[in-house]
């Protein structure tokens, strides 16, 4: 189970400070992977303190060229020197803001990949493409056209645009169709399994409801990541969701 917290630009150090002196005492799961994903400048500063407690850290969006004249970017070799170990590509706002294609994004993906990154690829559609039934092939050509050709691990993170940062989720059957369907096409297209994270509006009210849906592998959490008691309240709630599913199992 994989726990993503996208601080997007949000945060200084004062309150990054803060928020680890909670994570300091705080008993994690071997079997939740937590990932913080600060604003980039913050990252070497967050890396340093989190030295001794057992999560991950990664960028919120790299490159898709590994140096050169590119001003105000940042390349998957910089995360990686500096201690990420994932990076998210693709997130709307930055298809939307900084005009990202699926083609850059997959070039992207193939950096962080060559440099030991995991990709944290996004796609999602918007309500107009929702409501007019069009989502589930608009996700197939964004996954179809971004990610790498070789790859051994990526994760996607589908996030419906009409979900992030509105209070709005989807009908747990149309997260159970897409996730399925994300997963069933990177099978067939690279031979590959892949986890599939839920992204848009999750909170400590919704967890239970969002990770109880068949192939949700983990979620990525923007505006309730901000604050350490909500992001804690959420992460626990998937230690408990895991553990309630093993004694089912057993
Ligand atoms: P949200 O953002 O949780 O605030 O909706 C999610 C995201 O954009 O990744």
């Amino acid at each position: 189970m994989f726990i993503a917290a996208n601080w997007k630009m949000n945060l200084d150090k004062k309150s990054i400070q803060s928020f680890v002196e909670y994570l300091q005492s705080y008993k994690f799961s071997k079997n939740v992977q937590l990932c913080i994903f600060p604003p980039t400048i913050y990252i070497d500063f967050l890396s340093n303190l989190i030295r001794n407690i057992p999560i991950s850290i990664g960028g919120q969006n790299c490159h898709h060229q590994s140096f050169g004249a590119f001003t105000g970017e940042v390349s998957a070799i910089s995360l990686k020197e500096f201690g990420c170990d994932y990076v998210i590509l693709g997130h709307s706002e930055r298809r939307i803001y900084n005009k990202e294609t699926n083609e850059s994004i997959k070039k992207s993906a193939q950096f962080a990949i060559e440099y030991n990154l995991s990709p944290i690829i996004c796609v999602g559609e918007n309500l107009e493409q929702r409501e007019n039934g069009k989502a589930i092939d608009f996700i197939e050509k964004q996954i179809t056209n971004c990610i790498p050709d070789e790859f051994k691990e990526i994760i996607i993170a589908y996030e419906p645009i009409w979900s992030i940062g509105t209070g709005k989720i989807p009908h747990q059957d149309e997260i159970r169709e897409m996730h399925k369907y994300i997963k069933e096409i990177i099978l067939l297209k690279s031979k590959k399994k892949v986890k599939v994270l839920y992204g848009g509006s999750v909170n400590e009210q919704n967890i239970q409801e969002i990770l109880s849906v068949n192939n949700v592998d983990g979620v990525l959490v923007g505006g309730a990541s901000l604050k350490i008691k909500d992001l804690l309240a959420i992460y626990g709630s998937a230690v408990k969701h895991l553990e309630k599913n093993l004694i089912f199992k057993d």
